[in-house]
């Protein structure tokens, strides 16, 4: 029989003006962070030094109740969340899934850390209090039907805290970051041109709180899904 080779990318719009952009397929993301996972912690933490410091203390200590983070990677969030929150977390890659594992067993914290894809949630509406992400925002593939989940699962009242690399406001770092793009997809499946807020409100969120840092490139927000809201 004969095999078409599967694709690696498709076309979407993206929110900044009308232009289309290449976004590689939840296959090749997934490939792309199995392969990222063994160099993740190392790489990672030099960025959480020298931009996002303090940004996983931030959003996982307004976490309340059940809380269900996305697209946790390695679970470098499991040290910072408080003793009362009851913790569901999704990841796509079963390589960084298997580090967040080791991690959760070495911190003797209670989790349930699950496979799945953020983009098609397998809870039902209105399950959690809160929802984290942090830095997935820009791996996963489809970051509006994202977002939209999140919206579905949190009850009525519920907090959706992130903190994400941003497109930057300012026209020079922007410049660069547009020039960075297409590498940082190609190889490593993170978009350097999206911002949440470019989707919150649409989808139903009120923004409560935006922290931009490091020229506009960091930011930390708080949205809620409004009480008397459906999903
Ligand atoms: C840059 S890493 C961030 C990991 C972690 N949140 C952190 O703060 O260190 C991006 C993560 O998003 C995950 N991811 C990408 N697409 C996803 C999807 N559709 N569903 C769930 N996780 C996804 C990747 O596998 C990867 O672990």
């Amino acid at each position: 029989m004969l095999r078409l080779p599967q694709p690696r990318y498709w076309f979407a719009t993206t929110n900044e003006g009308t232009r289309m952009q290449l976004r590689p397929t939840t296959d090749r993301v997934r490939r792309i962070q199995d392969e990222t996972a063994p160099s993740y912690d190392r790489r990672i933490s030099f960025f959480e030094r020298v931009l996002f410091g303090g940004g996983r203390r931030w959003v996982c200590e307004q976490a309340q109740g059940d809380v269900l983070e996305i697209a946790a990677g390695t679970g470098r969030n499991l040290p910072f969340y408080g003793p009362g929150v009851r913790l569901t977390t999704i990841e796509l890659s079963p390589e960084m899934l298997a580090i967040a594992h080791r991690r959760q067993r070495d911190l003797g914290r209670q989790a349930e850390l699950k496979l799945g894809d953020a983009q098609e949630l397998e809870f039902a509406d209105e399950s959690f209090d809160t929802v984290v992400c942090t830095l997935g925002l820009c791996t996963i593939p489809d970051d509006h039907r994202a977002i939209g989940e999140t919206f579905r699962v949190l009850r009525p009242g519920g907090t959706l805290l992130l903190m994400e690399h941003v497109r930057s406001p300012s026209l020079p770092v922007r410049a660069v970051q547009r020039a960075l793009d297409p590498l940082a997809v190609h190889f490593e499946a993170d978009h350097l041109l999206r911002d949440p807020l470019d989707h919150l409100e649409r989808l139903g969120f009120s923004v409560e709180t935006v922290l931009r840092s490091k020229l506009g490139i960091v930011e930390r927000v708080a949205a809620r899904k409004p009480a008397g809201s459906t999903s």
